[in-house]
């Protein structure tokens, strides 16, 4: 059974697709076989991704063509381990359809508990929406990362999505939505906002949020830049390091070896 981790969070720009691809791929790294998925229209995931073999069908047809095989949807990539399904979801008109599809909440979830079993773990990239494709991929999840920002405004949004999850975790009566921990991204030290902000949410959400912070790294936006993720561009980047030791926290916490 795989265990399925999705990155969330109403604002956008907050680390989500940066954070997902290089979970799945530290996972990978760390030996455990990986299906990424993009949920997010904007698609960026295609481009961060070294592609081996050219799919051309991704998210759009888990959605609306439940015929076609989630096997089919899915390509390698230069990380062994690691596959994903990207998103191709190009016009507006597939964004609706898809957005009708997903009324049921649980479309996505159904799709995954028959389809994605071979796997260690599934990571998914979650638009910055609270859209019925965002709910579908919190109800498929068995854990929720969220990640943030040290700066005031994302404290408030974060308040605000942690009201729409546990009004979620109640409407949901197919299995309990768990809160893995809230990611904090981006960190600089140098940052005096920074600093004060982390100790903030240190002190008034402890448990909830990881110990490992994501620096801010330019080998991140390097990496990206040239369709890699940090991990396999650069092995000894802080950023690497740090989300090579969030896969280690993620995994001890949960007990997922
Ligand atoms: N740790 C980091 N250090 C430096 N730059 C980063 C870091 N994390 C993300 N970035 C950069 O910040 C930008 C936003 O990151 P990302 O795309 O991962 O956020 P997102 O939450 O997925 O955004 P969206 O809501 O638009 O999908 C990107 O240009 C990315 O390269
Ligand atoms: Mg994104």
């Amino acid at each position: 059974m795989s265990t399925i981790i999705t990155f969330v969070s109403q604002k956008g720009g907050v680390g989500k697709t940066t954070s997902a691809i290089n979970l799945a791929t530290a996972l990978a790294f760390g030996g455990y076989t990986s299906l990424l998925i993009d949920l997010d229209p904007q698609g960026s995931i295609r481009f961060s991704m070294g592609v081996k073999n050219a799919v051309t069908q991704g998210t759009r047809e888990i959605f609306l063509s439940p015929e076609t095989a989630l096997s089919q949807l899915t390509q390698t990539t230069e990380q062994e381990n690691l596959s994903f399904i990207f998103a191709n979801i190009d016009s507006l008109a597939d964004e609706k359809t898809i957005n009708e599809v997903a009324k049921d909440g649980h479309f996505l979830f159904d799709r995954l508990q028959k389809e994605a079993t071979d796997y260690d773990f599934v990571v998914i990239d979650a638009p910055a929406s609270t859209n019925n494709m965002a709910v579908n991929a919190i109800y498929a999840s068995d854990l929720i990362i969220l990640p943030l920002q040290c700066e005031s405004l994302a404290v408030k949004s974060l308040k605000r999505f942690l009201r729409v999850f546990n009004e979620l975790q109640k409407k949901n009566d197919k299995r309990t939505l768990k809160l893995a921990g809230i990611l904090l991204t981006m960190f600089d030290r140098n940052i005096s906002i920074h600093r004060k902000v982390s100790k903030q949410i240190y002190k008034s959400l402890t448990d909830s949020v990881f110990e490992t912070i994501i620096p801010r790294d330019k080998a991140i936006v390097e990496a990206s830049a040239l369709g890699k993720s940090v991990i396999n561009y650069n092995l000894n980047s802080i950023g690497a390091i740090a989300h090579i030791r969030l896969m280690n926290e993620l995994v001890d916490k949960f007990n997922l070896r």
